[in-house]
């Protein structure tokens, strides 16, 4: 019979929520770790089962069979889980939430005070390992428990911990980051269209200057400040672009569409 905690001398975790975000951090963990899923729609559980060969279970099992529990659900599904996972869930287990707004405290009142909960804000990227995951402890989590967390969601890209009350700011930086990156690469792509270019042409001409742009921030350590003087010779071809940018108040936009982001990511949070 297979142990219920450990398999193999693997820590085993429990997925409740097989859709985008369960997807990807199972692509990410399934080599690490032992997994077992739980996943409402039959379809895509059938699906999850043969592409990662992972045991697809009931919720009770799964919990049971599991020593962390990862809570991959949308926040309006949160209230039928958490009531599912309790009459199961003992001190032994790590409760991990992947959602947006629903804070450690919420979690803990549902599942009973002595419950270990690590919230955790991580992004699409995570689909292609490339994902920013901010992870913060509830009252009881321990060291190590971020640790663990840190571990699981470094498998699909970086993780950092934060305090929970930068959870909100983190969602409105790099939660809902990758659509800036999307709105900026369309906006890029339809300028390019307009002066002539072919859509296609225009597309290549963007992505490629977006990846080789962050390849050089990255490996030139140099911040984009320094590098974005580098382009811009005086009197030049970018100093007449930046000119429109920095006229038309680029920053400032980008500055208050943050602040509108994390203010939502508060009042979401509040009406759970
Ligand atoms: N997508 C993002 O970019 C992103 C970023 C950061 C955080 N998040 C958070 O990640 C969580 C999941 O988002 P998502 O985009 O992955 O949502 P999703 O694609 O809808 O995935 C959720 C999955 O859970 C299933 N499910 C619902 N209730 C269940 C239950 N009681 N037991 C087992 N499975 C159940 C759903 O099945 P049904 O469809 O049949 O209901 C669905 O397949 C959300 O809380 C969201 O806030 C998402």
């Amino acid at each position: 019979m297979i142990n219920t905690m450990v398999s193999m001398g693997k820590t085993t975790i429990g997925l409740i929520g097989g859709g985008n975000m369960g997807t990807a951090i199972l692509a990410g963990i399934g080599r690490t770790f032992a997994v077992r899923v739980c996943e409402a729609d039959s379809k895509r559980a059938q699906v999850l089962k043969r592409r990662f060969r992972v045991a697809v279970m009931d919720i009770t099992t799964v919990v049971r069979q599991s020593g962390i529990v990862i809570l991959a659900v949308k926040p309006q599904s949160f209230e039928e889980v958490l009531a599912g996972v309790r009459p199961f869930v003992t001190k032994r287990h790590l409760i991990i939430s992947i959602a947006a707004g629903i804070t450690c405290r919420y979690i803990e009142k549902r599942l009973g005070h002595g419950i270990r909960v690590v919230r955790t804000m991580p992004n699409l990227p995570a689909q292609v390992g490339e994902g920013m995951t901010a992870v913060c402890a509830g009252k009881r989590a321990t060291r190590a428990d971020l640790q663990k967390a840190r571990q699981i969601f470094n498998g699909i890209g970086q993780a950092v911990v934060v305090e929970e009350k930068w959870m909100d700011a983190v969602t409105a930086v790099s939660g809902s980051g990758p659509a800036y990156v999307f709105l900026f690469v369309e906006c890029l792509q339809k300028a390019a269209v307009s002066l002539g270019l072919k859509k296609d042409l225009s597309e290549q001409l963007v992505t490629q200057t977006l990846k080789g742009g962050l390849a050089l921030l990255e490996k030139s350590k140099e911040d984009a400040g320094v590098l974005r003087a580098r382009v811009t010779s005086k009197g030049g071809t970018t100093q007449a672009a930046m000119d429109v940018f920095f006229k038309n108040k680029f920053e400032e936009i980008f500055e208050r569409a943050l602040q509108a982001a994390q203010k939502r990511a508060k009042e979401l949070s509040l009406s759970i």
